[in-house]
């Protein structure tokens, strides 16, 4: 006999549940929702709807990556960030909502028509949210991994969104004059390889790690900043919590001007970086 949608959705949650993801009756909605094409709705109104042979294989093995602990978007193949649909997969981070925050504060004081950087876009999640936003504005984006900047492109292209990816290490081969430079690099300590969720294991390690405080990229690219930039212009840096004085410390040895700005669970997660102090 074929099973009910409803008692499939519910032994798929407390598998999940047994494999230590915390919210797994709601991954499991997702995951059937997205695999069935019903809405989350439907699957509550057609809960005793048998489910075919084929879509429980299928069910079981979507179900079954999360059981290992790959993360959600890998297994959906898409992730949503500002409102734009995302292609993601091995190969690129999976873009997390404090960046869509620091989004958010970019574009609260980006008004001019100087263009914008993204460096380390990996989705392009940064630089196609701002395109979105400021479709005057012209936006590049970097990053060293080809991987990443093929996934990038597809996602402007079947957007239709106009980025220039360029590949190249932070923005080295890049003339400078941006009105803003945005940044989420890599940022974890080398020391905490290992000690992280066990979804981390499956993104790529170049995105996740940089040196032993996770700081090397970030402060070569602080070091850039003045080349970079337009005379008025920010570089935004996406950070870990405790990052905020060695990066403030970095740019004062710089003789750059930093404020450190706090995410919405309150943590400090953003430096504001500029050459004049405004
Ligand atoms: C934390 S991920 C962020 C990706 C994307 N910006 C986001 O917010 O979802 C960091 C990105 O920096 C890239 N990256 C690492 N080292 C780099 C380097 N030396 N130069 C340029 N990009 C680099 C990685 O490939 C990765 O795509």
């Amino acid at each position: 006999m074929l099973p009910t949608l409803m008692s499939l959705l519910q032994r798929s949650a407390d598998y999940l549940k047994s494999h230590g993801i915390d919210n797994a009756r709601r991954e499991a909605e997702w995951l059937f929702s997205d695999a069935l094409a019903l809405t989350r709705l439907d699957l509550y109104t057609r809960f005793d709807m048998p489910v075919e042979e084929a879509d429980v294989v299928r069910l079981r093995t979507l179900v079954q990556r999360r059981g290992r602990r790959e993360p959600l978007a890998y297994v959906l193949g898409n992730q949503d960030f500002c409102g734009l649909r995302l292609t993601v997969g091995p190969g690129v981070l999976v873009p997390r909502p404090e960046t869509e925050e620091l989004v958010g504060l970019v574009l609260a004081e980006s008004h001019g028509a100087g263009p914008l950087l993204d460096v380390g876009t990996g989705s392009g999640a940064i630089a196609l949210a701002l395109k979105q936003a400021r479709p005057g504005n012209e936006v590049d984006a970097s990053d060293a991994s080809e991987q990443a900047l093929a996934i990038a492109a597809a996602n402007g292209q079947r957007l239709g969104l106009s980025v220039r990816w360029i590949r190249c290490h932070l923005a080295s081969t890049l003339p400078g004059g941006y009105a803003a430079v945005v940044a989420n690099l890599p940022y974890i300590a080398e020391t905490e390889r290992g000690q992280c969720d066990p979804e981390l294991a499956f993104e790529p390690q170049e995105a996740l790690y940089s040196g032993p405080d996770g700081l090397n990229l970030i402060r070569e690219l602080i070091a850039d900043a003045r080349r970079l930039l337009l005379p008025q212009g920010i570089l935004w840096l996406e950070h870990g919590w405790q990052q905020g004085p060695a990066i403030t410390e970095a740019c004062r040895v710089r003789g750059l001007s930093c404020a450190i700005r706090a995410d919405l669970a309150g943590k400090p997660r953003f430096a504001r970086i500029t050459v004049s102090p405004n």
